[in-house]
């Protein structure tokens, strides 16, 4: 058997793997760096399994191109717009995701990006140490405050509603969110509105993304809806960059049309949409909201438990396909 991992994970998860299926060859891809489409498919052809992240475009033709022991795509990961689940359905493979365990990790990067963007942070750091905090003065810095101020959640998913909580509980802000779905626990638990996009987008002073990418939601925030937040509001995304027209989004901030932005992900990952960096209202982070010591290693340890699953004729616990 042959396991093929994409990108170099926790050790605990090699270790899972390699007691459970003694015999089985595991491969991990030496580079630090993702593998292009050649590279890929010349180290993991013929493999039974394969451990993918969200950088790996898992279309239909590399499915097919990797051969037809493939049996199981773990991908390191909760989103997987990614993959082609059809083409992957099709050839009877599995796919498997780590959902659940990103929740807190990815909650706390919103939580954080929203706070630094409010209180303008990264700025803020940028000044004082270039030397230009020249003493405490009552207008040095201002920004603005986050408590019983309104947060519009977009997608009502475990993380959307970790973030709302810890907005209501902790900040005792209302809550407004937006999802095809009714969610009574939503209203009951954290008092909150559900009201249509552009109801929340004019009315939320933090707007923050938690919907996965699907053609529906690709460039949800386009000029148009960026055009209904308050100049005053702040956008988080920890979702995933499509979900945004990136570059109606440094139009809008270039031209103060809001307040801030602070993102995790971008349109073009890792490429950002020209003039973002030189922003000085946006905060950028290089998409680390699952990135904690022990989130990542439950997200490898979820990935070696589905590949054993299915390798040893088993139903893996976290089926997307
Ligand atoms: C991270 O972005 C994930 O989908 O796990
Ligand atoms: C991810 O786990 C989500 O449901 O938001």
């Amino acid at each position: 058997m042959f396991i093929y991992l994409t990108r170099a994970v926790p050790e605990v998860a090699i270790d899972l793997l390699a007691n459970a299926l003694p015999d089985a060859r595991i491969e991990v891809n030496p580079h630090d760096r993702n593998l292009n489409r050649a590279e890929l498919i010349e180290a993991a052809a013929g493999c039974d399994a394969l451990v993918c992240t969200l950088a790996d475009p898992i279309d239909a033709t590399l499915i097919e191109d990797l051969g037809p022991q493939l049996k199981v795509i773990a991908t390191y990961a909760v989103g997987y717009n990614n993959i082609d689940l059809q083409a992957a359905k099709n050839r009877g493979i599995a796919v498997c995701n780590t959902p659940g365990v990103l929740t807190d990790a990815t909650a706390e990067i919103a939580v954080g990006l929203l706070l630094a963007c409010a209180r303008r942070m990264t700025e803020g750091d940028n000044l004082t140490r270039q030397g230009l905090f020249t003493g405490w003065a009552p207008l040095l810095h201002r920004g603005h405050g986050v408590y019983g101020k309104t947060v519009g959640i977009v997608g009502a998913g475990r993380i959307g509603k970790r973030v709302a909580a810890t907005m209501k509980h902790g900040f005792g802000c209302r809550i407004l969110y937006h999802s095809r779905e009714d969610h009574v626990d939503w209203e009951n638990e954290l008092e909150a509105e559900k009201v249509e996009l552009g109801e929340l987008l004019s009315r939320s002073d933090f707007v923050s993304l938690h919907c996965p990418l699907t053609p529906d939601t690709r460039h949800l925030l386009d000029a148009d809806m960026l055009k209904l937040m308050k100049p005053t509001a702040v956008l988080v995304n920890t979702a995933r960059g499509p979900v945004v027209d990136e570059q109606a989004l440094v139009q809008a901030l270039r031209e103060k049309r809001i307040a801030a932005a602070g993102l995790d992900v971008y349109e073009n990952e890792p490429a950002l949409a020209p003039g973002l960096s030189e922003l000085e209202n946006a905060v950028l982070l290089p998409h680390i909201g699952s990135a904690t010591m022990e989130t990542r290693d439950e997200m490898g340890r979820m990935c070696a438990r589905a590949v054993i699953a299915v390798l040893t004729g088993q139903e893996p616990a976290h089926r997307v396909v």
